[in-house]
């Protein structure tokens, strides 16, 4: 027997989830892990506050091991509609890609250590400089 895949609607799997019904969406995947809550190592509240929810982004922030990935398989019981997936997953190297059109990552930051030295540096000599200047300037007058 060829088991159809169930299409839910975001809306659907919001309306659907209840206190017994625990239900989370993942990578456009729609997965009801009420089963799970008691046994879910980052404990049962975590995906209670996720129910009816997108949880993809919130997952892969947390770095979910590739156990806990193949763990999750078990649970599923269909996926998003096509119109409502979203194309590109929702994981860090997907920000990535963004950072075109001058937004800050923070590792742009890990070069500016080399910048404070070399600005005291620079004025370090800009103030050496300076009153050199004016000394002998004074004592030419
Ligand atoms: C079917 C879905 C899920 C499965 C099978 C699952 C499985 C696991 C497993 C096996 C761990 C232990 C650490 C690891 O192996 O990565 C874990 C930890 C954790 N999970 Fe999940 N998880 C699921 C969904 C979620 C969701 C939706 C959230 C967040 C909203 C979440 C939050 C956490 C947290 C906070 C930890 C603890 C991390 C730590 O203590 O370092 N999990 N999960």
């Amino acid at each position: 027997m060829v088991e159809e895949t169930k299409l839910f609607t975001r809306k659907e799997v919001k309306d659907n989830s209840s206190k017994d019904n625990v239900v989370i969406i993942y990578d456009n995947g729609v997965y009801n892990v009420t089963n799970y809550l008691t046994e879910h190592p980052g404990g049962e509240e975590i995906l209670l506050e996720q129910n009816g929810e997108d949880a993809t982004e919130v997952f892969n922030d947390i770095g979910h091991s590739s156990d806990a990935r193949e763990t999750m398989k078990k649970f599923k019981v269909g996926e998003l509609v096509p119109r409502e997936r979203t194309d590109k997953p929702k994981t860090n190297a997907s920000n990535e890609s963004s950072s075109e059109g001058g937004s800050f990552k923070l590792e742009d930051f890990k070069d500016w250590k080399y910048l404070l030295p070399t600005a005291l540096t620079v004025l370090a000599v800009a103030y050496y400089m300076y009153y050199r200047l004016k000394s002998s300037n004074s004592t030419t007058n």
